[in-house]
């Protein structure tokens, strides 16, 4: 089982400047709540509860004023800082300690998942013990992203960053499971042309051992990068529709933790009392008194 996970939460942000010339992305609201609490949200369902957090320097007490430390969650939240982007595989290079010998998984900070079966999902994929795991989306402009092509049995044969000839329909997605070779093979990476270390270099090593595999999100699941304006804005109205509709918040932490058992209503009293007044709170007072 994987226990340990990442949440990449630094970068930039160019395409949303001016916002985020001083505030970080994954700290803006993505409807009624910080970006950060979504992608922690899906760790948290994967029953994860060993986290680090990978900020931009000079932005973890930002980051520690939402999110102090993982008590009233029950989980560990650890924190380290990125001097600057090196790209995603440098998650691993600044995780090597915390990840230790285990495997681990990553999301990036501005990824928003929903939908149908996603925790089935989630827990099947953290049984990954060798190799390497991408979850994969069906998206319509595949030439935007980072694609992949997949077997019959969810091997991977092919991976192509903004393919300009069509390979595959499947968009490569910010959620990947690793075994314990990330740490070696990130440390070899050397940057591409735009001075990054490249995932999609990372994700060949693995599959030139034929070790790396697909999961498929399909048609009941909602995959949202939020990385320019458009999206963002987007991926706020998704959360609106369906919270407003269901009367189900996505993404609220506590909520989770309190199913999971890993918390009390003594916990989530605290909580209320830290977010004060607002509705996010009042959602938690009805989430302990009806149970
Ligand atoms: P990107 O979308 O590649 O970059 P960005 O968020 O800085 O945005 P822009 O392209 O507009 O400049 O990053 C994906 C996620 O990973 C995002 O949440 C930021 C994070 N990230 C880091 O934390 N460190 C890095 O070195 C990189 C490349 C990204």
């Amino acid at each position: 089982m994987i226990k340990k996970g990442i949440i990449l939460a630094g970068g930039k942000g160019t395409r949303m400047s001016p916002i985020t010339k001083a505030v970080n992305k994954q700290l803006l609201p993505i409807y009624d709540k910080p970006l950060i609490f979504y992608p922690l949200s899906i760790l948290m369902l994967a029953n994860i509860k060993d986290i680090l957090i990978i900020v931009n320097k000079g932005q973890l007490n930002q980051y520690k004023k939402i999110i102090p430390n993982g008590n009233n969650l029950g989980i560990k939240i650890n924190y380290l800082e990125q001097d600057k982007p090196r790209g995603l595989p440098d998650a691993f290079v600044i995780g090597e300690t915390f990840i230790g010998k285990e495997n681990v998984a990553m999301i990036l900070g501005d990824n928003f998942f929903y939908g149908q079966n996603l925790t089935k999902k989630l827990l099947e994929n953290t049984r990954l013990k060798k190799g390497a795991r991408v979850v994969l989306h069906k998206v319509p402009k595949p030439e935007l992203f980072g694609v992949a092509k997949i077997n019959k049995q969810n091997k991977i044969i092919s991976i192509k960053e903004k393919p300009k000839r069509y390979i595959s329909d499947l968009a490569i997605t910010g959620l990947y499971f690793f075994d314990n070779q990330v740490i070696k093979f990130a440390k070899n990476l050397k940057p591409s042309k735009r001075g990054e270390v490249e995932i999609v270099d990372l994700l060949n090593r693995y599959k030139s051992k034929k070790q790396l595999t697909a999961d498929l999100i399909g048609r009941g699941g909602a995959w949202l990068d939020t990385g320019s304006i458009e999206d963002f804005y987007k991926t706020s109205a998704f959360v609106s529709a369906i919270e407003n509709r269901q009367g189900f918040k996505i993404a609220c932490l506590e909520e989770i933790a309190f199913n999971s058992k890993w918390i009390n209503k003594k916990h989530i009293k605290k909580a209320i009392n830290f977010y004060g007044n607002c509705d996010y709170s009042k959602y938690l007072k009805k989430l302990i008194n009806k149970s």
